[in-house]
């Protein structure tokens, strides 16, 4: 296979194109000159391709059905420009963490349109979400019900809620991204969730408003979401509907997601056949608003042959734990020559000290060499919010572009920024 700009148009982002001068530009950017004003490694987002992502979304849901949000599930990118950006647009916000919460507040997200998520989450994170007049609380445990009773009657208040339930079907994904299995550390299964209803219901200061899934992350097929939706019809009669997030993206030339307005086509119709048509539905995405808008552009700094082609560039695990975490394929090219067949099988390989620091096996490139810069597509969802220091490398900034103008709406970490929490 020959990976060039024209065959990789579909992991790129919306409005990519090669420009006169023979080069990858991404939001009307040259990514060479990119590179040479930002330095890399750096995340580079193509706004309108996350604010037509996001219209998308709300499109396809406001043609189908009456009573609806489409919150962004703020793990997936959760910097304060793409925040705020998706709030521009009119969505809601799924927060998984007092720091999330915090975020979407400061970005200007109506509280009440703030959905507070978590298996674990603390006596303090439940204060801070009740205090905000956060607009639900997902119920993921038995503990949790009593915990969040005590703190909304000491805020003398009423929090609605929604009880997760782990609908016991697991999508074709990678187990580290499979929630709505039985065995999971998720939510209640559908027998404890009746359980949980009847808690919910009796408590004082909680207004039980209906039930949430999320079964999983990365799904290609509809039919484990079809069937999630099927489970939790069975456990009531409620208001509210959140069916989660999950909607796969194309990481490569061959994955074929379905897309954002037939997954939401089948979501509304099993909503409508397996519940009523008046329910207020709420959709959860994360990485179908965000993955696609961002390349990554690393500059090459070694290409060394034994066995393999070796391509090693200044970043890596710290910018992208997917490969690491859950074998994520990516596509890559190099920006300063796009169409120039790409014959070589490379590896390219990060700058950590583990050999397990590999960003992609095999992926074809255009005899690459020192200097050159690489772009690798799809990384807008979970590379930023996963990012590290592991030896002591500084986290990549993240530049806005858009018609041709660039601009960093999160800097490079310094040095300094390494020490900034050290107290002695
Ligand atoms: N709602 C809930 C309750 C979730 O836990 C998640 C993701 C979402 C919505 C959004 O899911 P999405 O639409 O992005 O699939 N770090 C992993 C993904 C972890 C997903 C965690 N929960 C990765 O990089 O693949």
């Amino acid at each position: 296979m020959t990976a060039t700009a024209a065959n990789l148009s579909h992991v790129l982002p919306l409005g990519s194109r090669v420009n006169a001068r023979g080069r990858l530009e991404v939001g009307g950017c040259d990514l060479l000159e990119l590179a040479r004003e930002f330095g890399t490694p750096a995340y580079v987002v193509a706004e309108d391709d996350l604010r037509a992502r996001a219209r998308a979304f709300l499109d396809a849901v406001s043609a189908r059905h009456r009573d609806y949000d489409v919150l962004f599930a703020s793990k997936a990118f959760p910097c304060t420009a793409v925040y705020r950006l998706l709030a521009e647009e009119g969505l809601g916000c799924d927060v998984a963490s007092g720091g999330e919460l915090f975020l979407a507040l400061r970005a200007g997200f109506d509280p009440a349109r703030i959905y507070l998520h978590g298996n674990a989450k603390s006596e303090i994170e439940l204060h801070e979400a009740v205090a905000a007049g956060v607009g639900y609380v997902v119920l993921d445990s038995a503990s949790e019900i009593e915990r969040l009773e005590r703190v909304a009657a000491a805020q003398r208040t009423r929090q609605a809620v929604l009880v997760r339930v782990t609908p016991g079907v697991a999508g074709d994904t990678h187990h580290a991204i499979s929630t709505g299995q039985a065995d999971s550390k998720f939510g209640f299964s559908p027998h404890d969730a009746e359980a949980a209803i009847g808690r919910v219901s009796a408590a004082a200061h909680l207004d039980l408003v209906g039930l949430h899934c999320h079964i999983g992350s990365q799904l290609l097929e509809l039919e484990p979401f079809v069937a999630a939706v099927r489970t939790i019809a069975a456990l009531g009669d409620f208001p509210v509907y959140n069916v989660g997030g999950g909607l796969g993206v194309a990481y490569t030339d061959s994955q074929q997601p379905p897309a954002i307005s037939e997954y939401v086509e089948t979501l509304v119709a099993v909503v409508h056949r397996e519940l009523r048509t008046d329910v207020r539905l709420l959709f959860e995405p994360g990485r179908a608003l965000v993955a696609n808008s961002t390349v990554t552009i690393y500059t090459v700094q070694s290409v060394k042959e034994n066995v393999s082609t070796w391509v090693a560039v200044d970043g890596g695990m710290s910018d992208n734990l997917r490969p690491m975490l859950y074998g994520s394929t990516y596509e890559a090219l190099l920006a300063g020559r796009p169409l120039a067949p790409a014959s070589r099988r490379c590896h390219v390989a990060g700058k950590h000290c583990e050999s397990g620091d590999v960003l992609i096996r095999d992926v074809p490139l255009a005899d690459p060499a020192p200097g050159d810069v690489l772009a690798v597509p799809v990384t807008g969802a979970y590379g930023y919010s996963l990012a590290n220091n592991y030896n002591g490398v500084l986290r990549a900034p993240v530049i806005f572009c858009r018609e041709g103008t660039a601009r960093a709406v999160v800097r490079r970490e310094s040095y300094d920024d390494l020490a900034a929490r050290d107290l002695e």
